[in-house]
């Protein structure tokens, strides 16, 4: 769908979903008490909030705001795994699922709380007997599997600030993202499973520690060949599995088993200060180069502590699924930190929806009585696209709330997956939110507000987003804008890790004194908050975020590429789609295995998700009497609307040729 059909849907978008009466009855929030207290008293409620965690040493000032710098919980000291594990221990949850996981090929291990600390407590214990000490940066590139959990929290527990690098992510990315944080420490496995095939993560580590000097140890955890795929569902990848032997350099690498065997069984959580760093995420901006998005402890785990409770109406008895790969933001808070600081037993899956049948996800809800169950408008729209006859196939009847999350929901897939999957029965909660926000920041609570398909309502309580022009002032209803927050919020980024100036350029400089979230959005008169994507060069491939910048730098480093600009165009399964426009070198053929060596390299420079979805060869590239390339029209062009204004072209012939070549091209 184009942007401006897009658009008008949502305009015309007006049906009301109030809280059913029986969700609303028995849920955590069910009235406007929590907004209430939060418009009176923001920092009171925050407070609130991080009262309801276990600190050592409680805080002396809230807030100190000195924009763009902020520091929450200053004077106060407390560590995250004590909060997701110890402090559980105490009482009945004790012996309660805190990790419910399934395998890709079908094997299953539960972990309680016990259990969980117990791993915790060791690894850390391994951690230190490496030499990791509290400051000290470790990477982890890991599949899907418990260890990922136990890994980032050991790093927690002895203060050493995770940067966890997604599986899909080639080697090269990994080689940059364990150089900016100067990682001491690899954790990885010896491969991964994806959908029946072996992700060789090893060997991908390998390469990538040619060119990473700070790194001493690896750590390597055996999932494929430790014979688990023989197991319940013995996969199309099975006897390459038994075979699977991962290259262990002496010295360098060492097994997880080995060392967990015998490392000592008890670590004291150390005491960390509200602001000391917890982790770094790489996430891609308007350049070339990933940021190294810096979250701090207290703040970080107040904001995804409350907004779990509260969004997802955590019950005791609940078994919560979010689907996200733990590589992103959102499965650091809502698999991981936001359910287990909350005591709730968080299910988390290493397979895709599609292997080894369509209905896995299903079968996985109905397996383990999922009731609450948080994912992406791009798994939705797929399986629209594989009709409800699937889902219906199975028993969904645990369900009683649905969340999305990642990207713009078209108010048809909202609608669907309330009645296909939620029966009509569970409220929908479009969550918005950012690799840098830390934690959800508009959402609707699903017992107090009344839903509308394709908006994410209202901010929750404690948080003030508004949609402003150019000039920063505040838009009338139904105009759309920027859409900035105007207060500091608990799990906000603190920094990019050793640039606080592209920080302070990337988010605070538009608008000084508000954070710009680089998304456009209107408020309708309802004060309901519509999301309309991106407004930088950022696209949103499968709600999984890119920079073209990124795509055109690995594109223009091929010999045969003189020049390229990269767009993001409407499509319907993903969303976007990268879609590429090169011009070649001199004398060089623009054939179809050339365009297909092109994506190739593509994901083999960036990883799976930047491959373009087309390449398209052309002699010219429409740009301004400065030189910059016109992105704008290369959308106009690939989404088959009419060309916008072109004046401002140093030749404005240059597009109509390019787009007839473009539409000849098919
Ligand atoms: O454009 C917005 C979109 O995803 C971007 C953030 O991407 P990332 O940092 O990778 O985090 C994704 C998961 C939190 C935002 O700037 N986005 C995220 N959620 C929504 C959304 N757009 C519309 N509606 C949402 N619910």
């Amino acid at each position: 769908m184009s942007a401006v059909a897009k658009i008008e849907t949502l305009l015309e978008e007006n049906r009301l979903f109030p809280p059913p009466e029986v969700f609303r009855e028995g849920a955590v929030a069910r009235d406007a008490t929590l907004y209430e207290e939060a418009a009176r008293d923001r920092l009171g409620f925050w407070t609130r909030m991080a009262r309801e965690l276990a600190w050592f040493k409680p805080w002396d000032r809230v807030l100190t705001w000195a924009p763009p710098d902020a520091r929450w919980f200053e004077g106060g000291r407390l560590n995250v795994s004590f909060n997701c594990l110890d402090r559980h221990l105490a009482g009945p949850r004790r012996n309660k699922a805190a990790l419910i996981w399934e395998g890709e090929p079908g094997d299953t291990r539960v972990y309680t709380y016990q259990q969980l600390a117990r791993e915790v407590n060791r690894f850390a214990n391994v951690l230190k007997g490496l030499g990791v000490e509290k400051g000290d940066r470790v990477t982890i590139y890991l599949p899907m599997i418990p260890e990922l959990a136990v890994a980032m929290l050991a790093c927690t527990r002895i203060g050493a600030p995770h940067s966890v690098v997604f599986g899909g992510f080639s080697a090269e990315s990994l080689r940059d993202r364990i150089n900016d944080s100067e990682a001491r420490i690899l954790i990885t496995a010896d491969g991964g499973f994806r959908r029946g095939g072996i992700v060789p993560l090893k060997a991908n580590a390998d390469a990538a520690l040619e060119g990473c000097p700070t790194v001493e140890k690896v750590v390597v955890v055996k999932r494929v060949g430790d014979g688990s795929v023989a197991g319940p569902r013995k996969g199309a990848g099975s006897d390459a599995a038994a075979a699977f032997e991962a290259d262990m350099r002496g010295g360098r690498d060492l097994w997880w088993h080995e060392l967990m065997a015998k490392a000592p069984a008890a670590c004291p959580a150390e005491p960390m200060e509200a602001e000391d760093i917890l982790f770094i995420l790489y996430t891609s901006g308007t350049t070339g180069k990933p940021k190294g998005i810096v979250h701090t402890t207290g703040g970080y785990l107040t904001g995804v502590y409350a907004t779990t409770k509260y969004v997802f109406d955590l019950k005791e008895e609940d078994v919560y699924w979010c689907t996200a790969d733990i590589g992103w933001v959102t499965g650091h808070s809502y698999i991981i930190y936001g359910p287990l600081a909350n005591g709730a037993t968080s299910l988390m899956f290493e397979g895709t929806p599609d292997y080894p049948h369509r209905g896995r996800f299903w079968e996985i809800v109905a397996k383990h009585g999922v009731n609450i169950l948080y994912t992406a408008p791009t798994a939705i729209r797929t399986f629209m696209r594989w009709g409800p006859e699937l889902p219906a196939g199975f028993d969904l009847s645990s369900l009683r709330l649905l969340g999305t999350v990642g990207e713009p929901i078209n108010p048809e897939a909202w609608i669907w997956y309330r009645q296909h999957i939620g029966g009509g029965r569970c409220p929908v909660v479009d969550t918005w939110w950012q690799t840098e926000t830390g934690s959800i920041l508009i959402t609707p609570l699903p017992g107090v507000i009344p839903t509308k398909p394709g908006s994410a309502t209202r901010p929750f309580p404690g948080i003030t987003a508004a949609v402003v022009d150019e000039q920063g002032r505040e838009v009338p209803p139904g105009a759309g804008g920027y859409l900035i927050l105007k207060e500091p919020w608990p799990a906000m980024l603190r920094t990019i890790y050793r640039d606080h100036d592209r920080f302070i350029q990337t988010y605070w400089n538009k608008f000084p004194g508000l954070y710009f979230t680089g998304d456009g959005a209107r408020i309708d008169e309802d004060g309901y908050f519509w999301l309309l994507g991106r407004v930088d060069d950022v696209i949103n491939v499968s709600g999984h975020r890119i920079g073209t910048m990124e795509i055109e730098s690995s594109l223009v480093d091929h010999p045969s590429v003189a020049e390229a600009a990269v767009i993001g165009r409407s499509h319907e399964i993903k969303g976007q789609a990268v879609s590429a426009f090169v011009t070649l070198k001199e004398g060089v053929e623009g054939t179809a295995q050339l365009n297909e060596i092109l994506k190739k390299h593509v994901a083999g420079k960036i990883g799976a998700l930047a491959r373009p979805e087309e390449i398209f060869f052309t002699a010219e590239l429409p740009k301004t009497r400065s030189g910059k390339i016109m992105r704008r029209l290369l959308r106009d062009i690939a989404e088959g609307r009419a060309l916008g204004d072109t004046t401002t072209l140093a030749d404005p012939t240059v597009m109509q040729k390019l787009k007839t070549q473009y539409d000849e091209a098919g």
